[in-house]
């Protein structure tokens, strides 16, 4: 059976509120980001979410009601460096790039800090905070690879937007939550999006 959507969290499960910064490239896979933001809870951390221009243009062709920001999620605009997190002295506990394009992806290995959302990674690496892209290509080309390779040695996580399919998701929606499901485990927030892997009962 595919697990149910609700945060039924014990409560020797429950975490600390954190500040969490969602940024949104134009890779296709934007339904990542809806989902990843579906199912941040506002009341319990907080939220704030940038998009990057192309992320628009991408949302426009694969969301057709568009991007929906759930009630109490801050958004920010992309030139605006008055966002709190595009300073070292305010920094978000948790940055993810979902999904990640190629060029953002390059952006942040080599240090461009143009904008709020590429500044805003820039500041979570340098104050050792936790750093996750949901890159999204196919082939990658060796600048790909050494751009993982980079960032995989400055610490940051790379959880590519590849669903799996042993756990039986019925739709489209389900085999995207496989992959937010880790993106949620990595940030440290317990949830029930997706069945984990489990040794067979005798
Ligand atoms: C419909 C559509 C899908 C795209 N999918 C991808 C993709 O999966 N990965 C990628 O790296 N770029 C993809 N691109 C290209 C990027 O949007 C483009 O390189 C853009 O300059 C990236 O800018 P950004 O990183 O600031 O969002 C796509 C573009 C469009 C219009």
């Amino acid at each position: 059976m595919f697990a149910t959507q609700s945060w039924d969290i014990l409560p020797s499960e429950r975490i600390n509120r954190l500040k969490i910064l969602v940024a949104i490239t134009g890779a296709s896979g934007s339904l990542y980001a809806q989902r990843l933001l579906d199912n941040l809870d506002p009341t319990a951390h907080e939220i704030h979410v940038v998009l990057s221009q192309y992320a628009q243009q991408v949302i426009a062709t694969e969301l057709p009601e568009g991007l929906r920001l759930p009630a109490g999620v801050k958004p920010h605009g992309l030139k605006s460096m008055n966002a709190p997190f595009a300073s070292g002295s305010n920094p978000p506990d948790a940055m993810v790039v979902i999904p990640c394009t190629m060029g953002t992806l390059g952006r942040i290995a080599h240090g461009y800090s143009e904008d709020v959302l590429l500044r805003a990674a820039d500041v979570v690496l340098k104050e050792k905070r936790k750093l996750i892209l949901v890159p999204r290509e196919t082939p990658l080309s060796l600048i790909h690879v050494k751009n993982f390779e980079l960032l995989l040695l400055a610490g940051v996580t790379l959880i590519p937007a590849n669903p799996s399919f042993y756990a039986g998701a019925r739709t489209i929606t389900e085999l995207v939550d496989t992959v937010v499901a880790r993106v949620l485990d990595h940030i440290g927030i317990p949830n029930p999006l997706a069945p984990r892997w489990t040794e067979e009962r005798e």
